[in-house]
C-alpha cells in the first residue's frame, strides 16, 4: 500500500542541501509549509488543480489512476488532512479556510448515509475505508472494515465546533456538527472492542493507533456533548474502557509497544510513533497512560523502533548507533522492497519536537528505568532521576535530542539526494 500521497507530495520538492545543517530547519519549515499546504488543497475538490471529479470538500489520496489506481477517497487521510487544516483555522494562521472546512462537513455528512460494502449507516458503514470520489460506494475488494475513520473526523471537526461554540454560533453545532458527530462517536462507543484493518489496511486484528484515537475522540466528544446539552454517559464509560485496553499494547519485556494484536509481525512499527503525535496534549505533561511523547513509554518505544531499521536499509549504513536514521512503517515491510518513508522518519522527529515542548514548559525531564536506554543515547550511562532545566545535564540531554530531531530531516535529504 502506498502512503498518503496528499500528505507527502510537496516534499518531493525537498533538496537535500537543505538539511546540510541542523539551524537549517526552522527556515526550511517556514520555506516548506506553504508549498505543501498548496500541495495539499491542489488535491480537494471541487477546484483543487488534482482533485479530477472529487465533489466539494472530498480529499482524493493521489491524482493517480494507474498502478496503482489511487484516485479515491479515505476517511483515515480526509480526516487527517482536515484535522491540519482546522487547527490552522482556529488559531487565525489562516482564515479563508472556512469554506473548505464547511464543505468538508457537508461532505462528511453525505458519505456517512452512503450504504456501502461494511453495512449501512446503522449497521457499521462508518467503518468503511474508502470511497469513489463522486461520493459513491467503492465496491470493489478491499481491508474492510477500518474503525479508525470515524473516530478521526469526530476529531477534526469536534476542533471546528468548539471554535464555533467560542465565536457565538452553537446554534450551528448543534444543528449541523452534532448529528455527523454522534454518528461517528456512537459508532466508537459501540464497535471500539471490535476487530479492523490497521491504518496501514494489513494487518485484521486491534490496532494500537485505532485504539487511542478512538479513546481521543470519545473524551474530546463527550466534553463537547455536555457542552452543548447533549450529555453522554456511555461516552466516559467506553473511554475509560478503551484506555484500560490501551495499556494491555505496551510489552515490558521488549520495552516498547506492539502495534497489533494480530499479524504476526515484532510489532515494532510507525503506528506507534504517529499515536504519540496525533493524541499529543501538552497540557498532558508526560502522561504514559496515553503515551504522550514525552512519556517514558513513548520515548523507550521510539529507541526500538528506531532502531530496528538501523542495519535494514542501505541510506542507514555507516550511520552512529545514537544518530538519526531514516526509517518505514515496520521493519518486515516488503511492499515495493521495502523502504523508509517520509511519513515515518518525519513522526519521529515530530513526536521529539513535541517532548521538547513539554519539557521546556515543566522546566525538567524525567528519567525512568522504562526511559533510560532512550536518554542513554545521548548521555551514556545516564542516573534515573528528575533533571531541572536549570542543569548541564537537561542541557545536553535536549540539545542532543533536538538534534537528532534535526538530524532525522537530514536522513531524509539523503534520501532524496539519491532520487535526484
Ligand atoms: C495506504 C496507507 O497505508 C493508508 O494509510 C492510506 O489511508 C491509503 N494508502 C490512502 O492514502
Amino acid at each position: 500500500m502506498r502512503l498518503l500521497n496528499v500528505v507527502v507530495c510537496a516534499l518531493g520538492l525537498i533538496s537535500s542541501h537543505v538539511f546540510a545543517q541542523s539551524s537549517s530547519v526552522d527556515s526550511y519549515i517556514s520555506t516548506e509549509s506553504p508549498i505543501a499546504k498548496a500541495g495539499i488543497i491542489a488535491n480537494i475538490g471541487p477546484i483543487g488543480s488534482k482533485s479530477q471529479g472529487a465533489k466539494a470538500g472530498i480529499v482524493i489520496a493521489s491524482p493517480s489512476t494507474t498502478n496503482p489506481n489511487y484516485l479515491f477517497t479515505w476517511t483515515r487521510d480526509s480526516s487527517l488532512v482536515f484535522k491540519a487544516l482546522i487547527d490552522q483555522f482556529v488559531s487565525g494562521q489562516d482564515t479563508s479556510l472556512r469554506t473548505l472546512i464547511d464543505q468538508f462537513v457537508s461532505s462528511q455528512a453525505f458519505i456517512q448515509q452512503v450504504s456501502n460494502p461494511s453495512g449501512t449507516v446503522s449497521s457499521g458503514g462508518l467503518g468503511e475505508p474508502k470511497f469513489n470520489v463522486d461520493e459513491t460506494a467503492f465496491t470493489g475488494a478491499w481491508g474492510r472494515p477500518q474503525r479508525d475513520g470515524p473516530a478521526l473526523r469526530a476529531t477534526a471537526i469536534i476542533g471546528y465546533a468548539n471554535w464555533l461554540r467560542a465565536n457565538g454560533n452553537s446554534s450551528w453545532v448543534t444543528s449541523t456538527l452534532w448529528p455527523v458527530l454522534k454518528l461517528d462517536l456512537d459508532y466508537v462507543a459501540a464497535n471500539w472492542n471490535q476487530t479492523g484493518f490497521d491504518l496501514w489496511e494489513e494487518v485484521s486484528s486491534s490496532s494500537f493507533f485505532t485504539t487511542a484515537v478512538q479513546h481521543r475522540a470519545l473524551r474530546e466528544g463527550s466534553a463537547l456533548a455536555s457542552a452543548i446539552g447533549q450529555a453522554n454517559s456511555n461516552y466516559d464509560t467506553q473511554a475509560a474502557n478503551i484506555l484500560c485496553f490501551l495499556q494491555s499494547y505496551w510489552n515490558p519485556s521488549g520495552n516498547f509497544v506492539t502495534a497489533n494484536t494480530g499479524g504476526g509481525r515484532s510489532g515494532r512499527d510507525a503506528n506507534t510513533v504517529l499515536t504519540s503525535i496525533h493524541t499529543f496534549d501538552p497540557a498532558a505533561g508526560c502522561d504514559a497512560v496515553t503515551f504522550q511523547p514525552c512519556s517514558d513509554k513513548a520515548l523507550a518505544n521510539l529507541k526500538v523502533y528506531v532502531d530496528a531499521f538501523r542495519s535494514i536499509y542501505v541510506v542507514n549504513n555507516g550511520i552512529a548507533t545514537n544518530a538519526a536514521v531514516a526509517t518505514g512503517r515496520y521493519p518486515e515491510d516488503s511492499y515495493q522492497g521495502g523502504n523508509p518513508w517520509y511519513l515515518a522518519t518525519f513522526a519521529v522527529a515530530e513526536q521529539l519536537y513535541d517532548a521538547l515542548i513539554v519539557w521546556n514548559t515543566q522546566g525538567s525531564l524525567n528519567v525512568t528505568a522504562i526511559s533510560q536506554p532512550f536518554f542513554a543515547q545521548f548521555s551514556s550511562g545516564i542516573a534515573v532521576g528528575t533533571y531541572p532545566s536549570s542543569s548541564t545535564t537537561y542541557a545536553t540531554l535536549t540539545t542532543a535530542i533536538k538534534n537528532f530531531a534535526d538530524g532525522l530531516a537530514g536522513a531524509m535529504g539523503a534520501l532524496l539526494a539519491l532520487l535526484i
